[in-house]
C-alpha cells in the first residue's frame, strides 16, 4: 500500500475520536448547532475570522471547508460531542508549508462549553494526528496577547511558548500582538500530551 502523504491527510480528513468528543468533516446539519459557536462575537473576538450572521452563512462555510479539503488543502474538521452528536466548535489547520512540514492550527468552542478541558482535548487529538500519522515537522499556533486561555490550552498541549510577535496581524480594525506557540516531531510525547 502507498503510504499517505500530508495532502492525502488533509483531503480525507480522518475522524479522530476522544473520551468525550469526535473530530469529523462539517455536515450541512451540523450548522444549526455550530452556529451557536461561530455566531458568536464573544468567541470571535480574537480571531480573524467575522461571527457569522444566520445559520445559512455557517452551513456554505462547513461547506466551503469540505470544498478546501477535498482539493488536499489545509481544512477544520467540527468538534462534536460525543454523547449528543451536537457540533460545538472547530479545529483544523490554517496554513501548510511543505518545504517545512510545518502547519498552523486553530480552534474555536462555543461558549457555553469553555473551561471544561474540550479544546485542550481536541488539539492533543489533532497533535497526535500530525506527528504520529502526518509526520510533520513541526506545528505551530498563535493567539492574541489578551486571550491567554488559548495559551493555557497550547501549553496544556505540550506546545512551547517561542515568543510575541508584535503587531502581526491586523484583527477587526486593530494590529494585535500575538503569543507564537510551536511543537517539534522531537518534542510530541505520546502520553504527555495532555497536562493537566
Ligand atoms: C480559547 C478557547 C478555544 C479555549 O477553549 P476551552 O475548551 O475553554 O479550553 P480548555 O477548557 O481546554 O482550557 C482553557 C484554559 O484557559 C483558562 N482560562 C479560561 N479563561 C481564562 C482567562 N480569561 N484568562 C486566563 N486563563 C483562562 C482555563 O482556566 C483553562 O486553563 P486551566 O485548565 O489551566 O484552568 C475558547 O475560549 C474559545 O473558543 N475562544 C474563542 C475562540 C478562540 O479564541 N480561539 C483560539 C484562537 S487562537
Amino acid at each position: 500500500m502507498t503510504e499517505m502523504g500530508v495532502r492525502d491527510y488533509f483531503a480525507a480528513m480522518p475522524m479522530l475520536t476522544t473520551a468525550r468528543l469526535v473530530l469529523r468533516p462539517g455536515q450541512a446539519r451540523d450548522a444549526e448547532s455550530l452556529f451557536r459557536c461561530t455566531g458568536d462575537p464573544e468567541v470571535a473576538r480574537y480571531v480573524l475570522w467575522t461571527p457569522h450572521r444566520s445559520v445559512a452563512e455557517c452551513r456554505s462555510h462547513i461547506r466551503y471547508l469540505n470544498r478546501k479539503a477535498r482539493g488536499g488543502e489545509p481544512s477544520s474538521w467540527v468538534i462534536a460531542l460525543r454523547d449528543t452528536g451536537r457540533a460545538i466548535g472547530t479545529i483544523g489547520f490554517t496554513s501548510y508549508a511543505d518545504e517545512t512540514r510545518t502547519a498552523e492550527v486553530g480552534y474555536s468552542i462555543a461558549r457555553d462549553q469553555w473551561n471544561r478541558g474540550i479544546a485542550t482535548e481536541a488539539l492533543s487529538a489533532l497533535l497526535s494526528l500530525c506527528f504520529e500519522r502526518m509526520k510533520l515537522h513541526r506545528v505551530e499556533a498563535l493567539h492574541d496577547v489578551e486571550n491567554p486561555a488559548s495559551g493555557h490550552v497550547m501549553q496544556h498541549c505540550g506546545m512551547r511558548y517561542e515568543g510575541t510577535l508584535r503587531q502581526k496581524v491586523f484583527n477587526k480594525g486593530q494590529w494585535r500582538d500575538v503569543c507564537l506557540w510551536a511543537m517539534l516531531d522531537t518534542d510530541y510525547r505520546p502520553s504527555a500530551s495532555i497536562r493537566r
